[in-house]
């Protein structure tokens, strides 16, 4: 069985004296956890971290927030595929706030889907529940016919465009309602279980209808969305999610090891 993937969004947060304690705290504790750990540090830590976890236990990686697309070129501020191959095994794309503060589009996301398999960098590609769901009740119960039909599916649809069955196995799948992120206006917290695992099933089987059922089985898929030590259980024991997408809670050692002790502690 795979072991469940919880991957720590640290988005513009830690200066690298937090980064260096986080990773150690981290560090220190993860050989003894059946979970596959990421932690995914502003860009600026990841030379350190990197340095720091050169004898780190096989379980512990390192991933980006964000990427461009091209290896180089005249692109201001970015940061190219050819500057992460060497320091991350993972990489977020997609993420909600990108879609919304930088206003990306499938488009471009697919493009950086498609650099980062061409580098062997995994993409964990992020499909945000955009709108707030009208027929819910802040998602507790089945997600209606509408819900199905949202931007979800277009984004996975345009997110994988082109992405070859031999790559499928690489990609790992975040789905993240954007009205369950800790820090959206206004929020009342995470998605129940139960409706994150319909969706996510329906995800599946997008995924399985384009490539086939034994390919889909070996896509990872996450949630995202206001996920703490007090939740994670929820969401892991639901047979369609094989791990998390963790912000705010990612920042303090305590409360993640606590998230990863319940993904895979000892029994
Ligand atoms: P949150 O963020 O856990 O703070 O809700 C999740 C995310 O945006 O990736």
């Amino acid at each position: 069985m795979r072991k469940p993937l919880i991957v720590g969004n640290w988005k513009m947060n830690t200066t690298l004296a937090d980064a260096i304690v986080l990773t150690t705290q981290i560090k220190n504790a993860a050989e003894d956890l059946e979970a596959d750990i990421v932690l995914c540090p502003p860009f600026t830590w990841l030379v350190p971290l990197n340095d720091l976890l050169e004898h780190a236990p096989e379980n512990l990686f390192l991933g980006a927030q964000n990427m461009w697309f091209a290896e180089k070129g005249p692109m201001t501020g970015e940061i190219s595929p050819l500057m992460l191959k060497d320091l991350v095994e993972y990489v977020i794309l997609g993420h909600s706030e990108r879609r919304f503060h930088f206003g990306e589009s499938n488009a471009l996301i697919n493009d950086k889907i498609h650099a980062a398999l061409a580098h062997g960098i995994k993409p964990i590609l992020c499909v945000s529940e955009l709108k707030k769901m009208q027929d819910e009740k802040r998602g507790r119960g089945r997600p209606t016919e509408a819900v199905l039909r949202s931007d979800i599916f277009q984004q996975i649809k345009m997110g994988l465009k082109g992405v070859a069955e031999k790559d499928i196995a690489k990609i790992t799948i975040a789905f993240e309602p954007v009205w369950a992120i800790s820090t959206t206006p206004g929020t009342k917290g995470a998605a129940s279980g139960v409706y994150a695992a319909n969706v996510m099933s329906r995800l599946k089987s997008y995924i399985e209808e384009k490539y086939g059922v034994e390919q889909a089985a070996d896509v990872t898929m996450l949630y995202g969305g206001s996920v703490d030590a007090g939740n994670v259980a929820e969401f892991l024991y639901q047979p369609e999610i094989d791990g998390v997408l963790v912000g705010g809670a990612s920042l303090k050692a305590s409360e993640f090891l606590k998230m990863c002790n319940i993904a895979g502690g000892p029994d």
